[in-house]
């Protein structure tokens, strides 16, 4: 496509590892079509100032190093959604006009939305109303977006579970000891099923699968039977307990969030198996370090085509990994695809054939 055009871009909801390569990847991608690009600082909140915050994103403000970088170089937002923007005197007011008119100030063209479904949602409704082209590209840890078999992130957080695991293992073996992993994933098991395959775990808990404490402390004592004087535990931070809630903690900003299933397991089994028990909760280690190789490229080409769809003249469309390769869908259709764990599928079927206790309906 020829001539002058910008394009805005920015990151949204929760950060994770690989958003800085996307950056990097679609100022590349834009500088060979000779636009600007302008990298919108703290989501939809760098819209809501005036003036507009944000970046000049050239090839000298993207360099190689920037894709080792965790993080996202232009902040992000995982509150204050702008149709219910919550107010200092308490109540709730519709600001998408301001944000609107912030692109409008820029004078962007398209957006690049890096986001997982909560922010995607967002960001179609105020493209359509501002009638800005938009394509998503998808990012979460959490990797429960149904129509990516792995969204931007995802890959770096299972490794970071798999080398905590990795880690806890000599400690555990050392101290004749059970330890427990808690790791996060919202409401989905995708990081501990993985992680707690690759990292040999005896026990995987995630909230697709019911547990019960007799069926943990049975696979502990068979494998303290066997001769083995640890074991390694894993548990989704979304696990419910025995009387079925999920632990969770209200913070500053009055939301509440997961956290607190991993001691609650471990004083059960202390109390079931007797044996020595420690508690790891791994927390935003998972979203904040440098991206693993598949991250890198994931994000990498999600970049590169988010800016092809753009010039093609394409809108409302998601990006996902499929099949070995980048496909498109609309966004209406990919927010409405949630993937939890299949309890059918592969991951789950490795599991129960290596022994691995994950429910009581082996
Ligand atoms: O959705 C990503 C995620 O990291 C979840 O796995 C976790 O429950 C949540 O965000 C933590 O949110 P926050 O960063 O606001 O503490």
């Amino acid at each position: 496509m020829a001539g002058e055009k910008r394009i805005g871009i920015l990151t949204s909801g929760g950060d994770c590892a690989g958003l800085n390569a996307v950056i990097r990847a679609a100022v590349h991608r834009a500088t060979h079509y000779g636009w600007q690009v302008l990298g919108i600082e703290d989501g939809t909140q760098g819209l809501l100032t005036r003036p507009v915050r944000y970046w000049n994103l050239d090839l000298n403000a993207v360099d190689g190093n920037m894709m080792r970088q965790g993080g996202t170089i232009l902040g992000t937002t995982n509150k204050g959604d702008p149709f219910a923007y919550p107010m200092a005197d308490g109540s709730r007011k519709d600001r998408s006009a301001e944000i609107i008119g912030g692109l409008r100030e820029l004078g962007v063209e398209a957006l690049i939305g890096i986001g997982g479904d909560g922010s995607m949602a967002i960001l179609r409704k105020l493209a359509q109303l501002g009638d800005i082209k938009l394509i998503g590209i998808p990012k979460t840890i959490d990797n429960d977006l149904g129509i990516t078999e792995s969204s931007v992130g995802y890959d770096t957080a299972v490794a970071v579970a798999t080398e905590a695991l990795d880690r806890l293992q000599p400690t555990a073996a050392s101290h004749d000891r059970v330890m427990v992993l808690e790791v996060m994933g919202r409401d989905a098991g995708h990081i501990a099923i993985a992680a707690g395959i690759a990292g040999g775990a005896d026990v995987i808990l995630i909230p697709e699968i019911q547990w019960s404490i007799e069926g943990i402390a049975k696979k502990i004592r068979r494998v303290q039977e066997g001769g083995r004087n640890f074991a390694m535990i894993v548990v989704s931070e979304a696990v419910k307990t025995a009387e079925g809630t999920i632990p969770q903690r209200e913070f500053s900003d009055g939301q509440k969030r997961h956290g607190g299933i991993g001691n609650y397991i471990g004083h059960l089994i202390a109390e079931a198996t007797g044996a020595e028990t420690r508690v790891t909760v791994l927390g935003h280690v998972q979203r904040g370090c440098p991206p693993s190789y598949r991250d890198r490229l994931l994000a990498s080409a999600f970049g590169v085509k988010a800016v092809d769809l753009i010039a093609e003249g394409r809108s409302d469309r998601i990006l996902a990994w499929s099949n070995r390769q980048i496909i498109d869908v609309p966004i209406e259709e990919a927010i409405a695809t949630y993937a939890s764990v299949d309890v059918d599928g592969t991951l789950v079927q490795t599991a129960r054939g290596l022994g691995i206790y994950l429910g009581d309906f082996n």
